[in-house]
Order: C-alpha cells, then sequence, then structure tokens
C-alpha cells in the first residue's frame, strides 16, 4: 500500500549579515574574507568556508581547483577536513559558507554541494549534536539551517560499516 509523506525543512532567512547574533556574523565574516584566497581558476567561483569549533577557535578553508577538474575540492571539505585532522577532540558548533562569482552576481545564499552535505554529516554525526549551518551569496540574504541532517533527507549513514 502506498503511503504519502512529506519532509519538512526549517530554515531561517535574514534579508542582511546585519541581523544575525554577533557569533554566526563574525563567521560568515571570516568565511567571506577567506573567500579572497580561493583557487578557482577554471569555474572563477570562489568559495569561503569557517568552521567554528566549541573551544571558539575558527577553521577556515576555500575551494582549491586543479586543471584535472574532479581532483579539486571544496571550501566546506578544506575546512572539515583540517578541523578533522588538528582538532578531533573539538565539536563542530557552525560553519559559514559564502560565494562570489568573476562571472555572474551570486545574488542568492549559496548551498553546500551533495558531496560536502555526505562529508559534513560525518562529523555531525559522529559528535552526535547539530552543526548549524551558515549561507550567503553576494547579495547579502543570508540562510540558516539547524543541522547538516536538515540538508540530507534520507541520508547514507550506516554504522555497520564503522570498524576502527
Ligand atoms: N564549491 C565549493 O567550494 N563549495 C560548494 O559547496 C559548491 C561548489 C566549489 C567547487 C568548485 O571549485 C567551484 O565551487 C564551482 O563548482
Amino acid at each position: 500500500m502506498k503511503k504519502e509523506d512529506t519532509y519538512q525543512l526549517k530554515f531561517d532567512t535574514y534579508s542582511s549579515i546585519d541581523e544575525l547574533d554577533q557569533e554566526d556574523r563574525d563567521l560568515l565574516l571570516k568565511a567571506l574574507e577567506v573567500s579572497e584566497q580561493a583557487y578557482a581558476p577554471y569555474s572563477g567561483f570562489e568559495v569561503g568556508a569557517s568552521v567554528l569549533l566549541e573551544n571558539g577557535e575558527v577553521i577556515t578553508g576555500t575551494n582549491q581547483e586543479n586543471v584535472a577538474f574532479p581532483s579539486g575540492i571544496c571550501a566546506e571539505r578544506t575546512a572539515f577536513y583540517y578541523a578533522g585532522t588538528h582538532y578531533s577532540s573539538q565539536k563542530i558548533k557552525s560553519v559559514a559558507v559564502t560565494a562570489k562569482s568573476r562571472n555572474f552576481e551570486v545574488n542568492y545564499p549559496v548551498s553546500p554541494c551533495g558531496s560536502c552535505r555526505q562529508a559534513m554529516y560525518e562529523y555531525e554525526s559522529n559528535q552526535g549534536t547539530p552543526i548549524k549551518v551558515i549561507m550567503m551569496g553576494e547579495s547579502g540574504e543570508v540562510r540558516i539551517v539547524h543541522s547538516v541532517a536538515d540538508l540530507l533527507p534520507f541520508t547514507f549513514h550506516e554504522k555497520g560499516l564503522k570498524k576502527y
């Protein structure tokens, strides 16, 4: 028997970064600042990500492209993998992402790609507490979701695969 269900996503939209609380605003400003360091000679799409740890430290990352296109990596994963390497005992509170393009105006809050959602979910699932995702483009509108899981319905999460 067919049963129809719906998935509900709760998110907040702010018309300007100025409406955010200080913690979220500061994190987003760090993402904006680091986006200047993106290496995006192929797409011209420059992304910055900043990760707030529970001890207050902020890790930043940018997208790093490659002439062999699939070898490049997104800003979110650059930052998360650094945090996972150097701060594995620290929980992640939130991540801010922003992007600008050399070819068009990014007039919407940029949101993480599917691979980054899956990668960030690993950390959220391991730490057992939600990671807030704060997103902005060039237009200034900001979108916030309160966990990575919200961005990834029917997440692949086979616990049986984990052996170590
Ligand atoms: N990109 C990110 O860094 N994060 C995302 O969530 C979306 C896409 C990068 C990858 C590539 O360097 C460029 O943006 C265009 O896709």
